[in-house]
């Protein structure tokens, strides 16, 4: 055989081999069951439980719901229109492609079953199986009490229909082959007794993304750094950048000098009244942590949140928050 040949043969061989890898990808992942026929009985505690957890405890709202403009810090969003989704950024802001959190109003999700909704929340893949984008914190709901998942669905059937058409996202790849692997069945757990403050605080810290924005990820949104040590950078809406901070108990560093009350003041002090009274000037401090809705959170959930990051390992690490934009000329 010539030397061409044996290139001919080895090269075809090659692209069998990758062919069949990508179909048994393909067959094989998402590693996600089909929905269920799940029907949600809305009462008014359930609904009122996923408006809590929509709007404040997960803070569903920082992404499915327009801000209102000017652009205030930490964003006060527009409570008329709760769910319709909006678009969060392209490769100015660090994203592989133009981001849009969808509408979630019966608009878009009105054919949706409850159990596919559930499904989306928990494993990460919509109605037809397509995984989604884990800027949607799915791989940190999969943890969630099946109640407060059913809270959620019940709540988004209450929304009113927003007719917004936002574009479908184009993900380069090979995001969407690696997001087939992160899409999968949820592994829920039991929403821990308010008694057992640092394990329901383990539990929020968790499902509410602190964990996710405060741990060092790599380019593939994984967390790699040490929990809670901070360094994560976010462009601001009005140019330069923040950075998530150390929350971890250290003293300097961390949060280790704040008393139980100056933590949850923080938190109530971005209330959005408040912040709607302040739009930043170029150069302002401002912060993508949604502080708006988390300042609606209960004394208890906060004092939980509190409770836990006290046991978690001080990090002596100190992270500058806030840098305002290069001037140009
Ligand atoms: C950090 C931003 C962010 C947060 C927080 C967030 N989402 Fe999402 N969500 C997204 C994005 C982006 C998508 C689209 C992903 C895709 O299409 O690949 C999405 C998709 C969805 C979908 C699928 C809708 C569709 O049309 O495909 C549902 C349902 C959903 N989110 C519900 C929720 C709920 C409930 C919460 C709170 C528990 C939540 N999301 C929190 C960003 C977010
Ligand atoms: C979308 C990313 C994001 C999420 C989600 C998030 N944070 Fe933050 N957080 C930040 C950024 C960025 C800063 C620094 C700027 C600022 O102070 O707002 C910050 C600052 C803080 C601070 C102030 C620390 C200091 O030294 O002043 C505390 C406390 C905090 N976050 C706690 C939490 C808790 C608790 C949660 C979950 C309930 C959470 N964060 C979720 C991004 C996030």
């Amino acid at each position: 055989m010539s030397v061409q040949r044996i290139a001919i043969v080895a090269g075809s061989a090659l692209l069998v081999l990758v062919l069949l890898a990508i179909s048994i990808i393909f067959l094989v992942f998402p590693r996600v069951s089909a929905a269920t026929d799940l029907k949600v009985e809305a009462t008014p505690e359930l609904v009122a439980r996923g408006d809590y957890l929509f709007n404040h405890g997960l803070a569903c709202i920082g992404c499915h719901t327009p801000e209102l403009e000017p652009h205030r810090f930490s964003r006060v969003f527009d409570k008329a229109r709760i769910g319709a989704g909006r678009h969060m950024g392209g490769p100015a802001e660090g994203f592989p492609a133009e981001v849009y959190a969808p509408n979630l109003t019966p608009t878009v999700l009105g054919d949706w079953t409850d159990g596919e909704i559930y499904r989306a929340i928990v494993s990460g893949v919509d109605r037809t199986g397509r995984p989604l984008f884990a800027l949607m914190p799915y791989p940190f709901y999969r943890i969630l009490d099946p109640q407060d998942v059913k809270a959620l669905v019940a709540y988004i059937r209450t929304l009113p229909p927003q007719p917004v058409t936002l574009p479908t996202m184009q993900l380069p790849m090979p995001l969407p082959i690696v997001m087939r692997f992160v899409a999968a069945d949820p592994a829920p757990q039991k929403l821990p007794d308010a008694r057992d403050e640092v394990a329901l605080g383990k539990y929020l810290t968790t499902t509410g993304a602190c964990f996710e924005c405060h741990t060092k990820r790599n380019d593939r949104g994984e967390p790699v750094g040490i929990p809670f040590a901070g360094g994560n950078v976010f462009a601001l809406p009005g140019g330069g950048i923040a950075r998530s901070a150390n929350i971890t108990p250290d003293v300097e560093a961390g949060i280790g000098g704040w008393s139980r009350e100056a933590f949850i003041a923080r938190f109530r002090a971005h209330a959005p009244d408040k912040m709607a009274e302040i739009a930043p000037e170029p150069g302002d401090v401002d912060t993508e942590m949604p502080w708006t809705a988390y300042s609606g959170m209960t004394d208890g959930d906060l004092a939980a949140i509190y409770a836990y990051l006290k046991t978690v390992p001080p990090i002596p690490e100190k992270i500058v928050t806030y840098e305002p934009p290069v001037a140009t000329k």
